[in-house]
């Protein structure tokens, strides 16, 4: 088992793709569909990454609506939680990546300490709940808009988490 486990949920495959990349730069993390996954399966890490797009303007991604009541079974008492939002700024300039917020808002008071946050200066959009204390939840990706620069960013974001998480 890795240290760390991703969570993701992906209507399209593109949160999917992003996060295999993120595993192969970290390389010590396991990777579960929420579409199938369980309470027990988050508990076992102490590091946890969310990762989810977001749908149907400002929603959760359609997996992640089923699974986001799982969270209340969690104890994140002593986990550090961060998070992956993909999304499309140019369409949905409003609602850019909110469903990372909204899964945020359900355990912001869990005991889940956050790290992650990521500047929102390289990206253009009008309101996002995926922004708190401005800055963005944890890693933001727009492959509909913005595909070539996926890669840099998920290099420079891990290199960062590595260094918050002392890895
Ligand atoms: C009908 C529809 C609604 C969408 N709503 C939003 C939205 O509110 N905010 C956002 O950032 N992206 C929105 N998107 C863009 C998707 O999140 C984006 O295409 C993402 O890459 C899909 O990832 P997935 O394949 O992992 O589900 C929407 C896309 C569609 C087709």
């Amino acid at each position: 088992m890795g240290k760390i486990g991703i969570f993701y949920g992906s209507t399209e495959g593109n949160t999917e793709d992003v996060v295999e990349r993120v595993k192969e730069a970290l390389g010590d993390a396991d990777v579960y569909n929420v579409d199938s996954a369980t309470a027990e399966d988050m508990q076992k890490y102490d590091i946890l990454i969310l990762a989810a797009s977001t749908w149907e303007i400002g929603e959760l991604q359609e997996d992640w609506e089923s699974f986001i009541d799982v969270l209340d079974d969690v104890d994140f008492s002593g986990k550090k939680v961060t998070f992956i939002g993909v999304g499309d700024a140019d369409g949905y300039p409003d609602t850019f990546v909110d469903a990372i917020g909204i899964i945020y808002d359900r355990i912001k008071d869990s005991g889940a300490e956050f790290f992650g946050a990521w500047p929102t200066d390289d990206y253009e959009f009008d309101e996002s709940k995926g922004v708190v204390d401005g800055k963005f939840l944890g890693l933001v990706i727009d492959e509909d808009n913005e595909s070539d620069k996926t890669d840099e960013r998920i290099a420079k974001w891990v290199e960062q988490i590595k260094g918050e998480l002392g890895l």
